[in-house]
């Protein structure tokens, strides 16, 4: 073989793996485009997807109706007497999934003043949760939990753990019947935040 034959297969032969490492670099470099790619491709597609499984989930749903519910007829409630304590029954109960009609949602002692102004009292206890009762005895409010006790007049905390009196709901009367806003808020702290 001629020096001139020999010197072209050689630089051939040093050409070859220039152009075949360009190739490879090209074709990584189309390899990671393409996983890039269908990776954000599957990222978009997947939030609805997910979004709609998890619906509801940490949204907050409507769990008791806004409107007031109906709890008694005026005239029942003794001007003067003892707080009653009334259970409150709505007519549509919404959580996440299922909706449920005359459902207890709670109760709450209610009474009338001798000047036939009518008032309501969450029957939960605001220190942990626990059912509120009505003494005679001592003529307050005591919660068999923890001690603690609440004045008839206005609800407020006279002694225990609580870190306030009672919740008071608000109350409407119309067409002779009492209704009540049902409503719960946050146990054991100072503030009402509803929940
Ligand atoms: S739950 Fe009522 S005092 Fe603790």
């Amino acid at each position: 073989m001629s020096d001139k034959s020999k010197e072209k297969s050689s630089s051939e032969s040093k050409a070859r793996p220039s152009s075949e490492s360009k190739e490879n670099s090209r074709r990584g470099f189309m390899k990671t485009a393409t996983l890039a790619i269908g990776g954000v491709m599957g990222a978009i597609t997947a939030v609805p997807l997910v979004r709609y499984f998890l619906h509801p989930v940490g949204r907050r749903m409507v769990s008791t109706p806004s409107a007031p519910i109906d709890i008694a007829a005026a005239s029942d409630i003794v001007a003067g007497a003892a707080p009653v304590r009334l259970p409150i029954i709505a007519s549509g109960v919404r959580d996440a999934w299922n909706t449920a009609n005359d459902i207890a949602v709670g109760s709450c002692w209610v009474s009338k003043s001798e000047a036939g102004e009518i008032t309501a009292y969450s029957s939960v206890c605001p220190h942990l949760g626990c059912s509120i009762s009505f003494s005679e005895k001592s003529d307050d409010f005591r919660c068999p939990c923890h001690n603690s006790s609440f004045n008839k007049k206005d609800g407020g905390r006279n002694e225990g753990p609580a870190k306030r009196g009672l919740d008071p709901l608000e109350i409407k009367v119309e067409e002779g019947r009492v209704k009540v806003v049902y409503k719960r808020y946050r146990n054991d702290i100072s503030d009402r935040e509803p929940v």
